[in-house]
């Protein structure tokens, strides 16, 4: 009887971890590029604020290089392709995906150290996400949203009352690297800072503050 019982429980442990494997919600995204194929003065000669964008979906490929280019990991310590005050890294990376070829739409938050995505919510949160920005269009046209977020706490244990500015300045840091990058990949974005807080708190249900709001779509 105890040995029926041991198979069954074993049985019973297969089936939950064969489920749990199936539910995996994190997507691996392709390896970044470190050549492109425009100059760094070229980007920075034409970078401007686009907000309409082709009705076309991101390749998981453009999509992988806007995150890395923002947050992505450069060194083997963790060092990143933004600066960081102390390497304190208060950034966190979230993408409200609205047509990516082979990812569905939903909110997902980039993970640098394993450059994944974690699935946060499922479904399109354009139209609200457009809603929380004061209504600004380029939200809901663009096939990809990236919010910028920060948990201000880890670079206050450092650096007290420095550290909010330190915060928004990375922001700023990881917010032109999306703009360079866009514009090598023949992508556009604009850099949103008019949003109702309160309301993203409600629809992101994240810990994090958010900071910065990028749509991306192809110019
Ligand atoms: C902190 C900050 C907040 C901004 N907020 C918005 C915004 O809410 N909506 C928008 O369309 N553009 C926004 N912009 C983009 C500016 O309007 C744009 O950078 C400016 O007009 C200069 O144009 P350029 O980026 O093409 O050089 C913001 C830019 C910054 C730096």
């Amino acid at each position: 009887m105890d040995f029926i019982k041991r198979i069954l429980l074993i049985l019973i442990a297969t089936v939950i971890s064969i489920s749990a494997a199936e539910n995996k919600t994190s997507i691996q995204l392709p390896s970044p590029e470190t050549k492109g194929k425009i100059s760094v003065e070229e980007s920075l000669a034409k970078r401007r604020s686009v907000r309409n964008y082709q009705n076309i979906p991101l390749s998981i490929k453009e999509l992988s290089q806007i995150l890395w280019a923002a947050q992505g990991i450069t060194a083997k310590w963790g060092g990143r392709t933004a600066p960081s005050a102390g390497a304190t890294y208060p950034l966190e990376i979230y993408v409200a995906v609205g047509r990516v070829e082979r990812i569905e739409p939903g909110l997902y938050h980039y993970i640098p150290s394993s450059h994944e995505l974690d699935s946060v919510l499922k479904g399109d949160i354009r139209d609200k996400l457009c809603a929380a920005c004061l209504g600004q269009q380029s939200v809901k046209k663009a096939p990809v949203i990236i919010i910028i977020a920060a948990n201000f706490s880890r670079t206050e244990k450092r650096y007290r009352e420095r550290a909010t500015q330190y915060v928004y300045i990375e922001a700023g840091h990881a917010g032109q690297n999306i703009y360079l990058q866009a514009e090598s990949l023949g992508l556009g974005t604009v850099a949103i800072g008019a949003f109702d807080e309160n309301q993203l708190k409600e629809l992101l249900k994240i810990n994090e503050q958010v900071v910065y709001i990028m749509p991306v779509g192809k110019k």
